[in-house]
């Protein structure tokens, strides 16, 4: 079986963003952008398990589903929010402009469509009224100066004090520019159905359009994240990638100052889209979709979720780990030649400056006092030619944490300051290492 063990992926076909991740009535529910069809993206539907524990996920019906003029042609990416205890799913309505003749999934042209924003109000997260109980919130944008009527999406929505906000990428024109300009524009409501219009921000000099933007307080700071669409010119990997930054943001006017530099959310590169919630404990976490160029072998299901990652800001550093919940499921103390693929593992151990540690193919070491991973040796012919990535320079330590499952290995270098993520291919249960101290693996009982 080549499918993750505590990896969320979806029973059968094509899976892209994370959506509505929310604790509620005392379990988690995760949506999660579906194509029932076929192993490729097309008409956008909201897939829906739940969890208790985030690492065992039941799967129910599909949650959206094309239903209105304004969404008949996808229910594109959002979040969710409670409201008087019922659960409001806020989400992208797609209308193609004109129909595709030859595949009636995917619109003609990249602005073949028309985007609005809706909701979807569900009593008990389970009964999704597709036909009675959605709406249209936010009408298609008809002023290019304002933002773009095809590309604005992904409403991210939260409560301040006594009003609702409602942040959505876009991208938008300058009066007589030639380019585009990414940015996230700012609606707020008193009831969480009548929205306006109140602010814009971006940044001219982070990619032409926005994606899945997520704004929240930690650690008493502001963390903005986003999935910015061409900000990497590199032919052999994808253009479009997750990023963060921290941000001075003002709730009462929402007046956003995005600095130009940001962080890969995931130095991996293969993470997109990612969303974040506050788990049953109070801690800010973050899951992210794992974008994979082609399905495993044997397999009739592509793309799948990180595991969830708790986030702290320490000394103006973003740390990244995996919650204690999941890590005290990780009980049986392991050899390396007692290492299979047959169970999660969990590997612990610092690598000296000579260091290296081989996960079945995936290679850890240490070049020039930065970590490298490179997985030429577990990946697959694609388009995405991306096989080495790299931490910046790390005085001289080099601690790592990773959890190896089938087909993924998340990284976290020195105490979640960095985390590389990767998609691999037939990965070889085997580990071997040398200039290494302090290893150790633990199982996972599941
Ligand atoms: C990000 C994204 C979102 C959009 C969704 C469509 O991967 O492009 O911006 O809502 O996927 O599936």
């Amino acid at each position: 079986m080549n499918r993750p063990h505590i990896h969320m992926t979806a029973l059968r076909n094509w899976i892209n963003d994370p959506n509505g991740f929310i604790y509620y009535k005392e379990e988690y529910h995760l949506f999660y952008q579906y194509f029932p069809y076929d192993t490729q993206w097309g008409t956008m539907h909201w897939g829906h398990v739940t969890s208790k524990d985030l690492l065992h996920f039941t799967h129910h019906p599909i949650a959206l589903y094309p239903s209105k003029e304004f969404d008949k042609n996808g229910c594109f990416s959002g979040t969710a929010l409670i409201k008087d205890d019922e659960l409001y799913l806020y989400y992208t309505g797609v209308k193609y402009l004109k129909t595709n003749e030859e595949n009636i999934h995917k619109p003609e042209g990249d602005d073949g469509f028309e985007a609005c924003q809706a909701l979807i109000v569900s009593k008990d997260g389970y009964t999704f009224d597709n036909i009675h109980d959605k709406c249209r919130v936010v009408a298609p944008i008809e002023d290019l100066t304002l933002g773009h009527k095809t590309h604005t999406r992904d409403p991210k929505v939260w409560k301040y004090k006594d009003t609702y906000i409602m942040a959505l990428g876009s991208k938008f024109k300058k009066t007589g520019a030639e380019d585009f300009v990414g940015e996230v524009l700012f609606y707020t409501s008193k009831d969480g159905k009548n929205w306006a219009y109140k602010n814009r921000s971006y940044n001219e000099k982070i990619g032409n359009m926005w994606e899945c933007p997520d704004i929240f307080d930690v650690d008493g700071r502001h963390m903005f994240i986003m999935s910015p669409e061409q900000i990497m010119y590199d032919e052999k990997n994808y253009p479009s990638h997750a990023v963060y930054t921290l941000v001075e943001f003002d709730e009462e006017t929402c007046t956003m100052h995005v600095p130009d530099t940001y962080q890969y959310i995931d130095l991996g590169l293969d993470i997109y889209a990612p969303q974040t919630t506050v788990d049953k404990d109070g801690n800010r976490i973050l899951i992210g979709w794992m974008r994979m160029p082609k399905a495993f072998e044997h397999e009739e299901w592509i793309g799948m979720m990180t595991l969830p990652r708790v986030i702290h800001i320490q000394d103006e550093n973003v740390m990244f780990s995996i919650p204690e919940y999941i890590n005290n499921e990780f009980k049986k103390e392991i050899s390396c030649d007692e290492f299979t693929l047959d169970k999660p593992v969990r590997m612990q151990a610092s690598l000296t400056a000579q260091g290296s540690i081989n996960i079945g193919g995936y290679k850890l070491y240490v070049e020039d006092d930065k970590l490298i991973a490179d997985r030429s040796d577990v990946f697959v012919d694609c388009d995405i030619k991306a096989v080495h990535f790299e931490t910046p320079k790390l005085h001289g330590q080099y601690d790592i944490d990773a959890y190896i499952d089938n087909g993924i290995i998340e990284v976290f270098v020195n105490k979640g300051k960095y985390v590389i993520t990767n998609v691999v291919y037939g990965l070889q249960p085997i580990i071997s290492y040398e200039h290494v101290e302090n290893i150790s693996l633990v199982e996972m009982n599941a």
